[in-house]
């Protein structure tokens, strides 16, 4: 099987192979345009300070859990948590449930990364023409009913053909190149932001919590955006962690692609919120969020127009390494179970992500915007499933697996690799594995069904 990392396993020569990989497939969509996005419909810092704990207390333990696991299997997903345990088959479970919601993130993912390969496109349009994209530019987009389900085609036909080709590794390749630029545009997009007058109340917007804000919803919804962004709680990481060479030090590895992770989220936040203030925006723009405002704070620069077009331009190429690794899961089951091969599994996926991708990106639609379950309509649907309900289970299953089924000291010593001598952290992370994270995660899903009262 070959992923969007090197074919023998074993490969990543260097920490920095390892470190960079990981982080290929954890930025994405899920920093620039989700994290935004959740933090206004949610009220802001208080969904950003339980998003910060979610992500020390649950996102590092999973990562290192789910990296362990993997090293210490080295083989595919489903198969690692199939043959982890002798005569414990289900845990396999883990990676079906990873499959199905690989299939139903795909769905809306797509129709999001189509919108950014559109601006790409309407962007560079705009510098020739003049024009700024604004609110109305993104509502046609979205809204409409052609135009948006032929970008996602186009998408899914670029990252089927990726992977069927076997070229994930060039394409990795390219996107770590590009992924320092695409910090140094945020960067450059923060200091404009930043400096529109009333950028400050932005800063609080993203900084300041408001206690009174927390609900079970938010708190479910900043422990699945853990999950999300560093792409936990489905096998993407287990499989990762397959091929990392036993000197990697699975600790500090996980705690730098995490802190680099949130980086570019907070970065995305700064340039975003503070922009949102400025122009008399609200917070709470939906989805559409990022393709509203990124435009608007160019527009206040010199060269703003070319900007803009670099900025979707990164956007597009870091998700696709995300994707890559998301639809990687399913095409490796159905290469094992269905006993088809790599082209015609990607081509099979890719068929099915599309039919789930139809009603996700026509509930953007008047068509369609009105048929609902539970209250949301199929993107938003698609997206609470896996997210908020399928990753956060995997991630306790992975976490019970890894404290409590698994031998602890045949868990602890293939986590400590890497040093002559345990380090005393070693200890405390799997702790932390064993008691606080399967907990804290129990207590969400717990709190959000109702059935536990949290105040
Ligand atoms: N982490 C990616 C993002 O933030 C999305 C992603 C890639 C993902 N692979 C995944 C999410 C696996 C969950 C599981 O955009």
């Amino acid at each position: 099987m070959s992923l969007a990392v090197p074919k023998d396993r074993d490969a990543f020569a260097s920490g920095l192979g390892a470190f960079a990989a990981t982080l290929g497939s954890a930025i994405g969509l899920g920093n620039i345009w989700k994290f935004p996005y959740l933090t206004g419909s949610n009220g802001g810092a208080a969904f950003v300070l339980i998003y910060l704990l979610s992500i020390a207390f649950v996102g590092i333990p999973i990562l290192v859990a789910e990296h362990t696991i993997g090293r210490k299997m080295r083989l595919n997903a489903v198969h690692a948590y199939g043959t982890v345990i002798p005569g414990q088959k289900f845990w396999a479970g883990i990676g079906m449930a990873g499959v199905a919601a690989a299939l139903l993130i795909m769905a809306f993912y797509t129709d999001v990364a189509g919108w950014v390969f559109a601006y790409v496109f309407k962007s560079f349009a705009a510098v020739f023409t003049g024009a700024t994209l604004n609110g109305k530019t993104f509502e046609a987009l979205a809204g409409g009913t052609w135009e948006p389900l032929c970008w996602q085609v186009a998408v899914l036909v670029l990252t089927t053909s990726i992977i069927a080709a076997g070229v994930s590794q060039g394409i990795e390749k390219v996107t770590k190149t590009l992924m320092p630029l695409l910090f140094i545009l945020l960067i450059i997009c923060d200091v404009r932001a930043l400096t529109l007058p009333g950028a400050s109340q932005g800063v609080a917007y993203l900084f300041r919590p408001d206690l009174s804000k927390l609900s079970a919803t938010v708190l479910l919804s900043a422990l699945g955006l853990a999950f999300f962004k560093l792409s936990l709680g489905m096998g993407t990481m287990t499989t990762y962690g397959s091929y990392l060479p036993d000197s990697t030090k699975i600790v500090p590895n996980a705690t730098r692609v995490a802190l680099a992770d949130t980086a570019v989220s907070l970065l995305a936040g700064l340039a975003i919120f503070p922009a949102v203030f400025a122009f008399h925006g609200t917070p709470a723009g939906g989805p559409g969020l990022l393709f509203n405002t990124i435009p608007l704070i160019f527009s206040k620069m010199p060269l703003g127009g070319l900007f803009t077009v670099v900025f979707f331009v990164l956007t597009a190429i870091a998700t696709i390494g995300a994707m890559v690794s998301l639809i990687e899961v399913p095409v490796a089951w159905i290469i094992e179970k269905g006993h088809m091969k790599r082209g015609n599994a990607a081509m099979f996926t890719g068929v099915l992500m599309f039919a789930l991708g139809i009603p996700a990106t026509l509930s953007q639609n008047p068509v369609m915007a009105e048929v609902k379950l539970f209250g949301k309509n199929c993107f938003d649907l698609f997206d609470f499933t896996s997210s908020n309900i399928l990753l956060p289970v995997g991630g306790l299953a992975i976490a019970i697996l890894a404290g409590w089924a698994l031998s602890r000291k045949a868990f602890v010593t293939e986590m400590n690799k890497g040093y002559a001598t345990t380090p005393w952290h070693g200890h405390v992370v799997f702790a932390i594995i064993k008691y606080l994270t399967p907990i804290l995660i129990l207590v969400i899903l717990l709190s959000s069904l109702g059935i536990i009262k949290l105040h």
